[in-house]
């Protein structure tokens, strides 16, 4: 059904792997417009409470946006490039209120950065690199990533890693805070499911809620604290709230 990509469901987990391994799992046009189905699948399914995107093989998770499809561009086609892809892929990942977790085994550059950067959050291999190498082809990052990579690890960082378009190890990340843990490769997909399983122990509705607020505190023009009040209100009454508070104090788990 997808030809870049491999898209599987097991016990909740929704696992997305991006698959051209011989161009590095770079990001073409069929492979946004397939990552976009796959997502959306997954955020439609109510027995899914967890998605994983990772790369295939051991090099990279995505060695950005595929150059060679928009070497030729005019500023206009440019622009809609960025609009389009924001749109279809990297804001509609941020705003899910399926948790997604970034399991970044290899090179993460541009615009794999950037889909990176639009998970919930983020581990890493410790072969991992990072970067955003825009600059050096003569363009800016253009999938979020001058606005998400200030927000993850501050606006200095962000600057020194956009105007050197260098590349930062994985523990260079893990002390910026732009992912959370590193593990040996072999342990990355574990640890994602690992984690995936504590979430799952929680109210989905309740995590969709929160995403919400969270997000909202980076929105312009949207107060993040009346966005956490509305959401707080909202899981009152709500099947999953009196189910988590009832379990509670009947001593016993919640099941959500
Ligand atoms: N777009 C299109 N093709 C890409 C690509 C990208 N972003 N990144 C890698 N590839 C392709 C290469 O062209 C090559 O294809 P080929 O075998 O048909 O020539 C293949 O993937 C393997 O890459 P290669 O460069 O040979 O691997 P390497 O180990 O020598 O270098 C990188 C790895 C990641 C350092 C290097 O591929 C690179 O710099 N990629 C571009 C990163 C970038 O600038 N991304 C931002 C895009 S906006």
């Amino acid at each position: 059904m997808y030809n870049n990509i491999l898209s599987t469901t097991e016990n909740g987990i929704t696992t997305i792997t991006i698959n051209r391994p011989s161009k590095l799992n770079a990001l073409n046009k069929a492979t946004i417009e397939e990552l976009h189905n796959a997502f959306a699948k997954a955020e439609e399914d109510a027995t899914v409470r967890v998605t994983i995107i990772t790369g295939s093989g051991e090099k990279a998770f995505v060695a950005g946006a595929d150059i060679s499809e928009f070497a030729n561009f005019s500023e206009s086609e440019g622009a809609e490039l960025a609009r389009r892809g924001q749109e279809m892929l990297f804001d509609y990942v941020a705003d899910m209120g399926t948790p997604v977790i970034a399991a970044i085994n290899g090179f993460a550059l541009g615009g794999g950065l950037e889909l990176a950067m639009a998970a919930h959050f983020r581990i890493a291999s410790d072969n991992a690199r990072m970067g955003l190498p825009e600059v050096g082809l003569g363009v800016i990052p253009g999938y979020g990533g001058t606005q998400r990579l200030p927000q993850l690890v501050g606006k200095g960082r962000a600057m020194e890693m956009i105007m050197t378009a260098g590349m930062i190890d994985a523990n260079t990340a893990l002390d910026y805070g732009l992912i959370n843990h590193i593990v040996a490769q072999e342990e990355l997909l574990p640890l994602a499911e690992k984690l995936g399983g504590k979430i799952m122990r929680n109210s989905p509705m309740a995590i969709a809620a929160a995403i919400n607020a969270v997000n909202a505190g980076y929105e312009d023009g949207v107060d993040g604290y009346d966005t956490e009040i509305e959401e707080f209100g909202g899981c009152f009454g709500t099947d999953q709230f009196i189910e988590g508070t009832t379990a509670f104090l009947e001593k016993r788990k919640a099941e959500f």
